[in-house]
C-alpha cells in the first residue's frame, strides 16, 4: 500500500488536530511537526513522538515528506498560510491548507498558480463536503433527482469573539457555505450582501448574502459569528424542477423531497459507524486526501482544491464590495 509521509505546519489547537488524524489515518504517516513557536513545536513534537521544527525551511531539509498539512493561522485566519504552503510548493510536495485559503486573493492566486506550475496536488480543509450526508446528496443531484436547479438557500452560524478586521467573519467562517453552495450548485457569478453587528461588536458580524449562480439559479446564505454554541448549526437546501434536498447540521440528516412523490428519502447518521462529532469531518477530509494522493490522483482532481477555495474567497471578496458599496458586484 503506498503511504504519505506528512509533516504538519502550525501547531495550534487545528494543527494538533490534523497531527493527530494523520497518526491514525491508513496511508499516511506522521513524520515531522513544525511551529515557530519553540514551546508549541516542543510540546507536539513530545506528544507524538516525532520530530519537532521551529522553521518550515529546517522541516523540508531534514525531514523527508511526500505532503504537508497547512494549519497557520494569522491576520482574518489565512494570513500566514502563504509563506509555509510557497515553501512546501516549491520543495516539490503536495498541500492541504487550512481555510481560508488566505485573506488576501493575490497571494491565493500564487499558491494556486504554484501548485499548478509544480504539479503538485493542493486541498483547502473545506471539510463541510465531506460528510456521508453531503456525498448522498450530491449523488442525488448527479442523478437528475433534483433537475433544473431554481435555487438554494444555506446558513451557518458559531459563536466566535474575536474582534480583529471588520471582515473577519466573512472570509474566515464563509469559505465553508460558499464551498458547499459551489459544490452543489456550482459557479456563483454575483453577490449582494449586507452585514450587522450584534451589541458591542465592532466588525460585520452577522451577514445575508443573495446570489446568482452561473447556470442561472439563485441563491441565499445567512450566517455569524454571534449564534452560542448548541443548536443546529447549518442548514443546506437545494430545490430544482425534480425535487429539493435538505442537509441538517453537517451530517445528522439529508432528505430528498421528490416532485410528485409524497414519499420522501431521508437518510440519518447512523449510531454505528457514523459522525461522531465535528472532528470527523476533519478525520473525513484529510483522510480523502491522503486516499488521492496514494491513488495518484491528479492534481485537477483533488477534491476541495485550492483552485475551489480560491474561488470561494472572490466570492467572499465581491460580498465585501458589495457592502462596501451597497451594490451588487460581479465575482
Ligand atoms: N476547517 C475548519 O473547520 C477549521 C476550524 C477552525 C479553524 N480552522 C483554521 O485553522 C487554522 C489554524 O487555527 P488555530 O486556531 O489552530 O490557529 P493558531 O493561531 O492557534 O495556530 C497557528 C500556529 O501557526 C504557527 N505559525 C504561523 N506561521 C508559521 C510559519 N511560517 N511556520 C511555522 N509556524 C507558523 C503559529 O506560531 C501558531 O502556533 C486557521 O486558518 C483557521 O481558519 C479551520
Amino acid at each position: 500500500m503506498n503511504s504519505q509521509r506528512v509533516g504538519v505546519v502550525g501547531l495550534g489547537p487545528i494543527g494538533n488536530k490534523h497531527a493527530d488524524i494523520y497518526k491514525q489515518t491508513p496511508g499516511a504517516r506522521l513524520l515531522a511537526v513544525c511551529d515557530k513557536d519553540r514551546s508549541r513545536a516542543d510540546a507536539a513534537s513530545a506528544r507524538l513522538g516525532v520530530p519537532g521544527f521551529y522553521s518550515v525551511k529546517d522541516m523540508l531539509a531534514d525531514a523527508e515528506l511526500d505532503m504537508v498539512s497547512v494549519a497557520t493561522g494569522g491576520q482574518e485566519y489565512g494570513s500566514d498560510h502563504f509563506e509555509p504552503t510557497m515553501q512546501a510548493l516549491e520543495a516539490g510536495l503536495h498541500v492541504l491548507g487550512e481555510k481560508p485559503i488566505s485573506n488576501d486573493i493575490a497571494q491565493a492566486e500564487q499558491m494556486v498558480a504554484l501548485a499548478r506550475e509544480k504539479r503538485r496536488c493542493y486541498g483547502i480543509n473545506l471539510n463541510h463536503r465531506f460528510t456521508p450526508a453531503a456525498r448522498l446528496a450530491k449523488r442525488w443531484v448527479d442523478e437528475g433527482c433534483v433537475g433544473h436547479q431554481l435555487f438554494m438557500n444555506v446558513s451557518m452560524w458559531i459563536m466566535n469573539p474575536r474582534e480583529t478586521s471588520p471582515w473577519f467573519h466573512i472570509k474566515a467562517l464563509h469559505p465553508h457555505t460558499v464551498d458547499i453552495m459551489r459544490y452543489f450548485a456550482g459557479d456563483i457569478v454575483a453577490v449582494h450582501c449586507f452585514a450587522t453587528k450584534a451589541t458591542g461588536r465592532k466588525i460585520w458580524s452577522t451577514a445575508q448574502f443573495n446570489l446568482r449562480f452561473a447556470s442561472g439559479a439563485v441563491g441565499h446564505l445567512c450566517g455569524s459569528y454571534d449564534i452560542e454554541r448548541g443548536h443546529p448549526m447549518e442548514r443546506v437546501e437545494l430545490a430544482g424542477e425534480k425535487g429539493r434536498f435538505v442537509i441538517e447540521d453537517i451530517f445528522r440528516e439529508a432528505t430528498l423531497y421528490p416532485a410528485g412523490n409524497l414519499e420522501k428519502t431521508v437518510y440519518s447518521n447512523p449510531v454505528f459507524g457514523g459522525m461522531r462529532d465535528f472532528d470527523d469531518t476533519f478525520r473525513n477530509r484529510l483522510g480523502r486526501f491522503v486516499e488521492q494522493l496514494n491513488a495518484g490522483a491528479s492534481p485537477e482532481e483533488i477534491d476541495g482544491s485550492g483552485a475551489d477555495g480560491l474561488a470561494a474567497q472572490k466570492v467572499l471578496a465581491a460580498a465585501i464590495k458589495s457592502i462596501e458599496t451597497e451594490s451588487v458586484v460581479n465575482v
